[in-house]
């Protein structure tokens, strides 16, 4: 019997005991069958490869962005990448369970966020999540397709990304602005973005607890002698240098988690998961390892800055080639790393508590999503800012 036939049977027969007896699921089912959504939040994010058959696709599409990377030849030279790279970083998800777990924590921080926005906004209930992957599915042109079948009148793009970057946050809303064009008609949505917020209070607050837990867990006489290293993944100086906000907005991000911590250890900031001969933003957080270890600093905090969920940056290079075999070479006394945000409520409060603030605000977008980077040679941003911005709210 579907949910729906049970629901309407149960009203029929006035079984209200049955509302306490579904499971959580059913709930959610429900909740779309019965009540259209009026808000729809599309959490925008890269996305992994939830099984290894996926992985070769993921990294297609990945190498094709031309928003992400401008190769030569790209249409033949993406796809010859993606085949050669495929089995090692499939062996790579091998290693951390065969697969990227980002899915599943989009989902219970999607679940979490609408079930307090319908609180704290009934004028804007129902509230629904959609997913928005770049790489893999649920992609963001399905869920744009999705939102469009359930109804959605006001759309809110939302990037899990907290600090902006136009390789990660702006190939996603260049992706929402192509699904338009290429379709050649006007959104049936009101669309507004949250582009980034790499400061907001309760991300801060998430962050401080998850650094302060972890801290806490090495030897009490090493805590003092701990340095942290809030580590983000790092760009190519090419587009660090066409004038990307990333780096300042990532280091808002960690002033803001020190200050809070009342700059209670010494810290830096350091750059992953570097691929290519070409330059790249540094320091590189495996050479700061080792650089630390040979100062004689061997307790060592990890703390991922820039992505909220775990992913391969942070179960596969930060703990494995990092944590334990980085670790073991280098000597180190104790290396640990701050748990991702994944399931925590209080991570959720934030996301529910930066929509809220955003429908209220009633603007389509930052005022620092409307600049270009001064060197952007990409004409579809430009066209992608004006789409946003000019959204008519209400
Ligand atoms: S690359 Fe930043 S706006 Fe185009």
């Amino acid at each position: 019997k579907s949910i729906h036939n049970i629901f309407l049977s149960s009203v029929i027969k006035g079984h209200s005991a049955l509302w306490q007896e579904l499971p959580p699921q059913g709930w959610i089912s429900m909740s779309c069958i019965c009540r259209k959504p009026k808000t729809g939040i599309l959490m925008l994010n890269m996305g992994g490869p939830e099984k290894l058959e996926d992985v070769h696709d993921f990294l297609l599409r990945l190498f094709m962005d031309t928003d992400l990377m401008k190769l030569p030849v790209q249409n033949k030279l993406g796809p010859f990448i993606a085949k050669r790279r495929t089995p090692k970083i499939q062996e790579q998800y091998s290693k951390i369970g065969g697969g990227s777990p980002i899915k599943h924590w989009t989902s219970m921080q999607g679940e979490g966020m609408v079930k307090l926005l319908d609180e704290m906004s009934p004028r804007t209930a129902p509230h629904k999540f959609y997913i928005g992957f770049r790489y893999v599915h649920p992609l963001t042109e399905e869920a744009i397709e999705e939102m469009e079948k359930d109804g959605v009148e006001r759309a809110v793009a939302f990037t899990q990304y907290p600090q902006y970057s136009c390789s990660t946050t702006g190939s996603s809303l260049n992706a929402i602005y192509r699904y338009y064009s290429n379709r050649g008609d006007r959104p049936k949505m009101r669309w507004s973005v949250i582009d980034r917020w790499p400061t907001h209070p309760l991300l801060v607050e998430c962050f401080a607890e998850h650094v302060n837990n972890e801290l806490m867990k090495f030897p009490e006489e090493k805590r003092d002698d701990v340095v942290i290293l809030f580590s983000a993944h790092s760009l190519p100086l090419a587009v660090v240098n066409r004038g990307d906000p990333y780096p300042q907005e990532v280091g808002a991000t960690v002033q803001r988690v020190m200050e809070r911590l009342g700059h209670c250890n010494p810290f830096r900031l350091v750059w992953q998961s570097r691929v290519g001969p070409m330059p790249w933003l540094g320091p590189q957080t495996d050479e700061v390892i080792k650089g630390l270890c040979e100062r004689g600093k061997k307790n060592i905090l990890l703390v991922p800055i820039a992505f909220t969920s775990d992913h391969i940056e942070t179960l596969h290079e930060l703990d494995i080639e990092y944590g334990q075999v980085l670790g073991e070479e280098c000597g180190v006394e104790n290396i640990r790393r701050a748990e991702s945000l994944n399931g925590n409520p209080l991570f959720m409060k934030a996301l529910a508590d930066l929509v809220h603030s955003h429908l209220k605000s009633n603007e389509p977008c930052s005022r620092q999503l409307t600049l270009r980077c001064p060197l952007c040679t990409n004409p579809t941003c430009g066209e992608t800012k004006a789409f946003f911005a000019n959204q008519k709210l209400s």
